[in-house]
């Protein structure tokens, strides 16, 4: 073979290279789903996500405001929340505790100008939101108790964003994380179509850093990022046996449907349908028992 021929080889498998990379990289993101920080610029998703979070919030109203009491917020006269969304939650917590300052961060301006309406809509005055994207070196305020309320599973830099929580607290203030866990979650006797819910769930969301095994890992993160005396415990506010049919029903049909319509790659119609389905089987009293875990995980600030 010539020198010109063997450079003609050369560049053919260089590109045939390139191309497979290529090709590989584009089914790798399609199986994985678009980065999650991309849906929080994505007006459609901002609107979805502002409804389902209200739901979020008053499926289990007050459990788990009391909870965060519980884990240091009784106490505490200035409340940072990180990761504050459509701050539906925060403006919840203002109008029931009107002793207390809240402020509600998050890095969405979208998100941010929705929970500006809540605060108008909900008529409270002890509320600041601001748009931030956590670590900020730039805020230095102290606060007596902190919380990330579903944050810290989609945040890709959430060692950077605890080592900043714990520097945003007076000494011996806590820092509660409440999240998800979906290894966790069990269905007895076994629901394919729970389960495939649950696990396009995950995989939609594994793209940029996001982790919706956190639970387990956050008294490891906690403790690594400085906060002692941990404690960790599981909420079942979500679960079948938490609820009654109707308002479990009610939320969960919601989520197969939103999943439908953010992840439409990864969670098929047909997918959609068999969940919706025993959405129904379910409210019709099928004997199935859901436990779907929730983590609350706080850290004290050493004094
Ligand atoms: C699933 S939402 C939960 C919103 C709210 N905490 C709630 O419980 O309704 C997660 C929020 O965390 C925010 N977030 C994630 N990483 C962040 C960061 N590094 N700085 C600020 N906000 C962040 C996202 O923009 C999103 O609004």
């Amino acid at each position: 073979m010539t020198g010109l021929g063997t450079g003609y080889v050369a560049l053919f498998c260089l590109f045939f290279f390139a191309a497979s990379c290529y090709l590989s990289l584009i089914i790798f993101v399609k199986k994985r789903g678009p980065p999650m920080t991309n849906f929080f610029q994505d007006p459609e998703f901002t609107q979805l996500l502002d409804e389902q979070l209200q739901r979020q919030v008053d499926v289990p109203w007050p459990e788990e405001a009391e909870c965060l009491q519980g884990h240091g917020m009784q106490a505490a006269c200035r409340v940072l929340d990180v990761g504050t969304g459509n701050g539906y939650f925060l403006c919840r917590l203002a109008k029931q505790y009107p002793d207390k300052l809240f402020v509600g961060i998050d890095q969405s301006e979208q998100l941010i100008q929705a929970a500006e309406k809540w605060k108008q809509r909900l008529g409270v005055c002890n509320v600041e939101f601001m748009t931030c994207h956590c670590p900020n070196l730039e805020m230095s305020d102290l606060f007596d108790f902190a919380f990330a309320r579903f944050c810290i599973y989609c945040a890709p830099n959430r060692r950077d964003v605890l080592s900043w929580a714990l520097g945003r607290l007076k000494p011996g203030a806590r820092f509660c994380v409440i999240d998800v866990d979906v290894d966790a979650d069990y269905t007895d006797p076994p629901e394919p179509a729970w389960s495939d819910m649950i696990d396009a769930g995950r995989r939609a969301m594994l793209s940029g850093g996001s982790d919706r095994t956190i639970g387990k890992k956050l008294p490891a993160l906690l403790y690594r990022a400085g906060f002692v005396d941990i404690r960790l415990e599981q909420r079942f506010w979500y679960s079948s046996f938490a609820r009654t049919r109707a308002e479990f029903v009610g939320y969960w049909r919601s989520t197969g449907v939103i999943m439908r319509r953010l992840f439409a790659d990864i969670y098929t119609q047909e997918m959609c349908d068999a969940f919706l389905a025993f959405m129904d089987r379910f409210e019709k009293g099928v004997d199935t028992v859901i436990t779907n875990p929730i983590h609350v995980i706080s850290g004290k600030k050493q004094v």
